[in-house]
Formats: C-alpha cells, sequence, structure tokens
C-alpha cells in the first residue's frame, strides 16, 4: 500500500449549476465526486478499471455553497484481494475566509475488474 498522498485527489470550485433551489449545493454532487475522488486514489495504488461496490459511512457535516473550493482527501485504509477501500474526507474552503473546514467524510470500497467486469487481484494473482 502507498503512503497517503500529500495532494487532494480532486479539487474544484463548486459553480451554481450545482445548486439545489435553497442555493446549496447538492448532496449527490458530493457524493459524485467521493466516488471520482475514490477511483483516482485506487488508480493510484494500482493501475485497473474499477467499479465502486459500497459506499459507506457517509456523513454530511456541514452545507457546501457556491464559490467554495472543495477538495477531497482520499486515505487508502484497506487493501483485499480484489478490493480496496478508501476513506474520504471533503473539505470546503470558503471564499471570504482563511480557513478550510469538513464538510463531508464517506468509505468507498473499489473494485478491480476485468474486461469480462469479473474481479481480479489488484495485485499479483
Ligand atoms: C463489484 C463486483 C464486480 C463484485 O463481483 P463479485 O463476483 O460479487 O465479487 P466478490 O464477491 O468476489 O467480491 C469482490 C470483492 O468485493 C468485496 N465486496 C463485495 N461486496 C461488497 C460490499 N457490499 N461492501 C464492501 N466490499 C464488498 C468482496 O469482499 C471482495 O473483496 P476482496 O477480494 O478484497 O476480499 C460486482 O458486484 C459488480 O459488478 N457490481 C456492480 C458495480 C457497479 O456497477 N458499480 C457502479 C454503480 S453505479
Amino acid at each position: 500500500m502507498k503512503v497517503p498522498s500529500n495532494e487532494p485527489a480532486i479539487r474544484l470550485v463548486m459553480l451554481p449549476k450545482y445548486t439545489n433551489p435553497d442555493g446549496d449545493i447538492f448532496g449527490g454532487i458530493i457524493l459524485s465526486m467521493i466516488d471520482e475522488a475514490a477511483a483516482v486514489e485506487a488508480q493510484r495504488q494500482a493501475h485497473h478499471r474499477y467499479v465502486t461496490v459500497s459506499m459507506d459511512s457517509v456523513q454530511f457535516h456541514l452545507p457546501v455553497q457556491v464559490g467554495d473550493i472543495v477538495s477531497l482527501w482520499c486515505q487508502t485504509i484497506k487493501i483485499g484481494r480484489t478490493s480496496i477501500k478508501i476513506h474520504v474526507d471533503v473539505l470546503a474552503h470558503p471564499r471570504c475566509s482563511d480557513e478550510e473546514h469538513k464538510v463531508t467524510e464517506a468509505t468507498v470500497t473499489m473494485v478491480a475488474i476485468d474486461m469480462d467486469r469479473n474481479a481480479v487481484p489488484v495485485f499479483g494473482v
């Protein structure tokens, strides 16, 4: 297992197109970014085609606003035979603040698959 990356898997500014009618960022947008970030982290560990098999322990701590710069930090917590379990922390940096805060976190399990969509070993056979 590689050591945790010293940079976020994804960093993105939150645009108005991501909002709900109340002006907050949709939770589903954050979940989609978590999924993408976990895929980036899985690729960093070992090159494969991956699918998401589960997303657990999702916690929305705080709302995200338009203009926030959102960073997704990944930590691989377990590599099994064919799966990689990754914890993702989502941090938001509001435009008018010097501070970042954790807005969401989740644990994602990605499975390495072959061209027939069968699970394959992450490392070796
Ligand atoms: C992921 C998938 C390939 C697993 O296939 P499978 O034949 O069930 O494979 P297995 O039962 O051997 O499980 C493969 C690995 O996934 C893990 N796994 C299976 N279900 C899991 C779950 N609900 N949560 C966490 N891990 C799970 C197993 O523990 C195993 O890990 P390991 O090899 O590291 O021990 C298959 O279920 C699949 O294609 N699912 C759809 C994925 C998808 O389309 N995702 C996008 C959603 S839009």
